[in-house]
């Protein structure tokens, strides 16, 4: 039985990965972490291996091959295709949930099931697979109203709709997106759900069984423009702590939201070992929940981390092992921030293959870094962009306003042709002294 484990695989390839990365490294036992598949900055920091997310017999072959003791996942898809019941089944602990806790995320109705059986503060919602009774249905509820496809469907499975027209397309476009799990089930499904009002706020949870971790709050900036307009995207940016959630907000989240869900999990028969991250929704009557994802958030984790004294390696080892029961967060007295650097067009098309060129790592002060998300070398060595979202730049200081121009000084002095980047990350609690 290994006590603590020393080789560690991270899974995955964006900015949340590179964080992880980031946060194992420096555990007392200096672990050997690799990563699969990674990225060209994770590439920098430790050994990557070209073993897709989503290759589950590849992950784990991999793993076995390289003696690796403890996985760490990141993304939701293999999480969802069973990778965690395959490893454990292989005898090598994991952190994320196996594939009975990932239909948290991949499946809203299941989820939605759960919040209204347990009765966890959440909007009202209803379930159609047609469009008629779907229409039928809307038509006779207050727009906006919320559209959601089933399935994991990559950020374009929800439509928050103005109007009863713009929610009837979406009834027919979201019936007819080809989700996974249209794929599993051919007949798909929708949900249409009240809208709710207020500021959204990200709370991650390190959950083993009934017993949970909360860690720092933070807050995601989904738009992909300033002051939160345009099309929603994978994330633009986040800052940690979120003090729109005081002490006593996080105290009425705990018991409304965070320990009726660990429970309620362990009620259905599911070992839950992994992140639960909570998408809430702080509407003027009380916080509610808008979804779970099963999986660190990207790019919260990149704010949060940073924040947490606890060695992370620990932490997620407890958690997996099933012995996080008396485990405390230890939170820094610091601000956190990360401003994703996006290629322009992203969410939509987007060029990739520009090069871009850093500040030489030397140069950086220890209070920001460059994490990476999608980048990669082209056949000249040169770095590139191969994704979406390509950077996140990361600050630490002591006021969030600080950590914010840190941040930006940097994200000024990255170059890259089409490089966008959202100017006002941590605006909303910034201007709200
Ligand atoms: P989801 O994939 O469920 O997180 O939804 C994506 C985004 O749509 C959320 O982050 C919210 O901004 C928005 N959203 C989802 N459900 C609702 C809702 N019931 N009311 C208002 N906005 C919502
Ligand atoms: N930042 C939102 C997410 O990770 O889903």
């Amino acid at each position: 039985m290994t006590l603590f484990p020393r080789s560690i695989l991270v899974v995955g390839s964006g900015g949340r990965e590179h964080a992880l990365v980031r946060a194992l490294l420096p555990s007392p036992v200096q672990p050997r972490v690799i990563c699969a598949p990674g990225n060209a900055g994770i590439a920098g920091d430790v050994a990557c291996f070209p073993v897709a997310a989503d290759d589950v017999a590849g992950l784990v072959a991999l793993a076995q091959r390289e003696k690796i003791e403890f996985v760490v996942v990141g993304p939701e898809v293999p999480l969802s295709l069973g990778l965690a019941d395959k490893l454990i089944a292989a005898g090598i602990p994991v952190y994320g949930p196996k594939a009975d806790g990932a239909r948290l995320e991949s499946s809203k109705i299941f989820t939605k099931e759960i919040l209204l059986k347990y009765r966890i503060p959440t909007a009202a919602a209803a379930f159609f697979e047609e469009a008629a009774p779907a229409i039928a249905y809307l038509r006779a509820r207050p727009a906006p109203i919320v559209v959601k496809a089933d399935g994991l469907a990559a950020g374009k499975g929800v439509v928050v709709a103005q109007t009863h027209a713009e929610a009837e397309s979406a009834v027919r476009t979201l019936l007819a997106l080809p989700t996974q799990s249209k794929i599993e089930n051919p007949k798909s499904k929708i949900l249409l759900e009240d809208c709710l009002f207020g500021e959204e706020t990200s709370i991650l949870v390190v959950v083993s069984g009934r017993d949970y971790v909360i860690l720092s709050t933070s807050q995601d900036h989904k738009r992909i423009g300033d002051g939160d307009t345009g099309p929603n995207t994978g994330g633009m940016g986040a800052y940690s702590p979120s003090e729109v959630v005081t002490p006593a907000l996080l105290a009425r989240i705990e018991n409304e939201i965070v320990r009726p869900s660990v429970n309620a999990i362990a009620d259905e028969g599911i070992d839950y070992r992994g992140t639960l991250f909570i998408g809430i929704m702080l509407t003027p009557t009380g916080p509610s929940v808008i979804e779970y994802n099963a999986r660190f958030g990207d790019p919260e984790t990149q704010a949060v981390l940073p924040r947490i004294g606890n060695d992370v390696l620990a932490l997620l080892w407890a958690a997996a092992r099933g012995e996080l029961a008396g485990v405390k967060l230890v939170e820094k007295n610091i601000y956190a921030i990360c401003v994703v650097i996006a290629a322009k067009g992203y969410p939509d098309a987007y060029a990739k293959g520009d090069v871009i060129t850093l500040p030489p790592a030397s140069a950086l002060p220890p209070f920001v870094s460059i994490l990476h998300a999608g980048t990669a070398r082209n056949s000249a060595g040169q770095l590139v962009m191969s994704g979406g979202r390509v950077l996140g730049v990361t600050a630490i200081a002591p006021t969030l306003r600080a950590a914010a121009d840190q941040a930006y000084a940097l994200c000024d002095q990255i170059q890259c042709a089409s490089k966008y980047f959202r100017r006002d990350i941590g605006a909303r609690q910034l201007n709200r002294k």
